[in-house]
């Protein structure tokens, strides 16, 4: 200590001294320039946490007087891995930066005193009797503020060729400005090359890379997703949300905390990189490129062509799109693609032949380029094939229900098309999240041969059944290959449709897709259980009871037996139990084996020593080491894991028992959801549907459900509500302690909300700990997943993207509505009062 700190003014007296002897005002150190003081070269400021450096640089070890000031990753070693750059076209020898007497610009500066650059496009008149030094922030944001704290420039709205994490493209709907990246002209060479990445500004639907004008590729059409998620190797997320207002749309990438260095560069070659830092490697591994093909390459197959990249493991190759064929037959064969295709048979005249067209659908694809987007919005599937028929300059058109981006309700998408058909493909499924089905225009003499064709005077009912059949054949070739999936090949297993972003996709090294899923015998799990005797028993839930059990391999596991209401078959049960068990993401227990013999069918998962939140966040003794970055860490955790089941898996799963007691917590209080895929083993999956049996536990059933047997994807949002409240008050939504006179939690922590008093909701027990914006933002979260309608409460992706992007988000947030449903749960509550402690209760409804 006494060491240190004589060090430490060794070192202040020296750099007073150093500073003495220079000529220039002394140089600011550690992160921030202050007015009067000078950023010369050899001299970085550091960011306060060392992951981000900003200081000058030549990228071209043989120009070394051409100088930059930039920003690099200071964290990893090795070359440096500049993610802005200032001048990039005004190179300099001896630059200097220095902020202006008010504090609201940057200058940058050569020898002789010219200005190379300057930050521009900030916010004017600030106040400058008490100026703020420019400060380089830990994610590498280069930050003006005016006193009052209101950023007045920020290098992160100014992109160069590099989004970090907290980078945002924007178009603003209404003057189609935005901001691109633009990539360097070469690797030693920061200026601005022929390429550029951004929103279309013509819809602001979907993103393309430029080569100077020309679309050089395009992302498919978004469809509606607030947030969109990457799973990394090593439990690393990467998440794209979305926000989209009456003003402009924002696309904004952010990374799961604790991740490595990850960046989306777009090179001087014109790829478009997603990168990630490999830290055993020491290098930057490229996770994803695009264009990932030739093929892929903007309109690379010509009008009416389009990509298959399903051709694969072959290379992907273009076709014609149903009812096309090649243009020039031998010209196409050779690989030459630019004269596009043609027609096979001619429309017939527009107007006299309605009964002689019809649609033909084509399902995955990235639809085709040049649509216009169908004036009036929200149109049904039959109103957008009817305004398509009944046009004659429309060859195509797709309908999409976009997923909800907030609590407004659903929203649909009409797309037609008037001109040629360019830039289609058939997306792998790996974008199956983001693909279209296209509806071609095609006379009927091709529907006679066609297979999916139908009279125009059908039409109507085209979509309709499209759909059916589109999910029923994907869940056949789903089904097929997963029965087979031993026996393919690492590449053909990307193909598996709805196996999007798990983390067998992207980690190549990571062969959870070969899964090794054992069967345990019975006669083991019997003596490791002392033939499921109570002293190993530590829980029970509506589905069974759970036993500790020490394997013969000494691994320790907890053992669910599943109790004998399942009129499941063995073999149906083993299945779905590996379709479980495939399941895998950071915040779910691990599901680790099976075993079936006679009726008896156990469930072996992974043992979790911190037991059940509730042991825990209920107990007045221990609750206060959930201080509040825990409680928040675990509500982030519990949403990601939920937005997993619901939308990234396979599966689409429900949870249907969402609980305190159902999500355990590891050695580091890391919260991970247990008995996910119950409903799945128990054969009554369907998505949205009426069900007789009403499975769950007083208090976190959505009213819906415990009424009407209704269960869907929001009922989970509900019990994530509750089990949020919970959290943030530490109590019980069973308890009467800590609401005063109100019935319920909810109904509390509403008027607390709506009085303006919700920090009085705060548990008192993680005082001093807690950001009272954080929290206050929770319980606003916490208030719409428990609205009574189901169609207020948000998806489990707009949790996460809230909870993402924090307090900025909060704004935009509709009021929650007073929960009008309790008056009638509270008579219903004194006749379940009796099971509401067995954890969990079955209704039996008489419908
Ligand atoms: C900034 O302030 C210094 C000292 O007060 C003064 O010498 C200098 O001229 C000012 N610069 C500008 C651009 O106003
Ligand atoms: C903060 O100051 C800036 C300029 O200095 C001004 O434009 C802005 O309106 C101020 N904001 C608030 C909330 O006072
Ligand atoms: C500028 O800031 C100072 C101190 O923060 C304050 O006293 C003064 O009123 C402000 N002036 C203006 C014009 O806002
Ligand atoms: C980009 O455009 C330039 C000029 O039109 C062309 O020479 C170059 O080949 C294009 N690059 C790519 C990768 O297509
Ligand atoms: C990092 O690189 C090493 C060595 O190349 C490799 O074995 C490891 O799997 C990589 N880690 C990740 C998370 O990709
Ligand atoms: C038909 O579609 C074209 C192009 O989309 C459009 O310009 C035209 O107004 C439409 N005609 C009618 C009658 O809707
Ligand atoms: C779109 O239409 C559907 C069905 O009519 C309706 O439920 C939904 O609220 C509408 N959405 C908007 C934004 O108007």
């Amino acid at each position: 200590m006494d060491m240190s700190r004589r060090a430490k003014c060794t070192i202040v007296a020296l750099t007073i001294v150093v500073c003495l002897l220079l000529p220039h005002p002394c140089a600011s150190d550690g992160d921030q320039l202050a007015v009067g003081e000078k950023l010369s070269a050899g001299q970085p400021l550091v960011s306060d946490g060392g992951a981000f450096a900003l200081g000058f640089f030549s990228p071209d070890s043989a120009r070394p007087a051409r100088q930059y000031l930039g920003i690099w990753y200071n964290s990893i070693p090795g070359p440096r891995t500049v993610v802005w750059v200032a001048n990039r076209e005004a190179p300099a020898t001896d630059p200097t930066l220095a902020l202006s007497n008010d504090s609201s610009t940057l200058v940058l500066s050569d020898a002789d005193g010219r200005v190379l650059w300057a930050s521009t496009g900030g916010i004017a008149g600030v106040n400058s009797s008490s100026p703020l030094p420019a400060v380089l922030e830990n994610d590498g944001n280069l930050v003006l503020r005016s006193p009052n704290g209101t950023v007045v420039w920020q290098s992160f709205d100014h992109p160069t060729d590099t989004f970090v994490p907290g980078m945002k493209t924007w178009l603003n709907h209404r003057t189609h400005e935005g901001n691109r990246i633009v990539s360097w002209k070469s690797p030693g060479d920061p200026a601005p090359g022929s390429f550029s990445y951004g929103l279309d500004p013509s819809n602001s639907q979907q993103q393309l890379i430029w080569n100077g004008t020309r679309p050089y590729w395009r992302t498919p059409v978004w469809t509606g997703s607030a947030v969109t998620t990457y799973y990394l190797g090593a439990g690393t997320v990467v998440y794209t949300t979305v926000v989209d207002t009456e003003e402009e749309i924002t696309v904004r990438f952010t990374v799961s905390e604790g991740a490595a260095p990850t960046r989306y560069v777009l090179t001087s070659s014109g790829s478009f990189q997603l990168l990630s830092w490999n830290g055993t490697a020491s290098a930057w591994a490229t996770l994803q490129s695009w264009p990932s093909t030739d093929c892929s390459t903007y309109g690379h197959c010509g009008a009416y062509g389009y990509c298959d990249i399903l051709a694969a493991p072959a290379p992907a190759a273009c076709r014609c799109l149903d009812g096309f064929e090649p243009a020039n037959a031998a010209e196409w064969s050779a690989g030459g693609f630019g004269q596009g295709c043609r027609r096979k048979d001619q429309l017939p005249p527009c107007g006299d032949g309605g009964e002689e067209e019809g649609f033909v659908a084509m399902a995955g694809m990235k639809v085709p380029d040049r649509f216009l987007v169908e004036e009036g919005g929200n149109r049904s599937a039959e109103e957008c094939a009817a305004s398509c028929a009944g046009n004659c300059s429309c060859a195509a058109y797709a309908y999409a229900n976009l997923q909800s981006s907030s609590a407004k309700g659903e929203v649909r998408r009409c797309l037609v098309w008037a001109g040629d058909l360019v830039d289609a493909m058939m997306l792998g499924a790996q974008w199956a999240a983001t693909a279209d089905t296209l509806y071609l225009r095609v006379p009927l003499a091709a529907a006679s041969t066609g297979r999916k064709t139908s009279k125009i005077a059908l039409k109507v009912a085209v979509p309709v059944l499209a759909g059916i059949l589109l999910l029923t054949s994907i869940f056949f070739v789903w089904f097929c290959r997963f029965r087979d999936n031993k026996r393919k090949t690492e590449s053909q297993k990307k193909l598996i449709p709805g196996s999007t972003n798990t983390s067998t996709e992207i980690g190549k090294g990571d062969h959870t897709g070969d899964l090794e899923f054992p069967s345990i015998r019975l006669a083991d799990i019997v003596a490791a259980t002392g033939n499921f005797s109570k002293t190993f028993m530590i829980g029970r839930g509506g589905f069974g009871k759970v036993y500790k059990a020490t394997l013969d391999s000494g691994q320790v596991v907890a053992v669910k037996r599943l109790s004998k209401d399942s009129d499941q078959g063995a073999e149906e049960f083993k299945n779905e139990a590996i379709l479980i068990a495939k399941l895998q993401h950071r915040n779910l227990v691990r599901l680790l084996g099976c075993c079936t013999e006679g009726a008896e069918k156990l469930l072996i998962y992974e043992y979790l020593p911190n037991k059940g939140l509730d042991t825990i966040l209920f107990d007045n003794a221990r609750r206060s080491v959930l201080d509040w970055p825990t409680r928040l860490g675990i509500i982030k955790g519990v949403a990601r894991g939920l937005l997993y089941l619901h939308q990234d898996s396979r599966l689409t799963v429900i949870h249907r028992d969402l609980k305190a007691s159902n999500v355990l917590l590891d050695a580091e209080m890391r919260p991970k959801i247990a008995d996910f895929g119950m409903a799945k083993i128990f054969c009554d999956d369907q998505v949205n549907a009426n069900t007789r049996r009403v499975v769950g536990t007083y208090g976190y059933i959505a009213p819906e459900y415990s009424a009407e047997g209704v269960f869907s994807v929001k009922s989970d949002v509900y019990s994530f509500g509750v089990l949020l409240l919970e959290i943030v008050s530490g109590v019980r939504i069973s308890s009467s302690d800590g609401i005063m006179d109100f019935p319920s939690l909810i109904v509390y922590a509403w008027h607390l909300w709506s009085e303006g008093k919700a920090d009085e909701l705060l548990d008192p027990s993680m005082a001093g700990t807690c950001s009272q914006d954080e929290a206050l933002l929770c319980i606003h979260v916490g208030l719409l997943c428990v609205e009574d309608d189901p169609s207020r409460r948000p998806l489990m992706s707009s949790v996460v993207s809230i909870l993402e992007n924090g307090s900025a988000s909060s704004l935009s947030l509709p009021t929650p509505n007073q929960p009008a449903y309790l008056e009638t749960m509270e008579e219903k509550k004194s006749d379940l009062d009796n099971t509401r402690n067995t954890m969990a209760l079955t209704v039996l409804q008489g419908r």
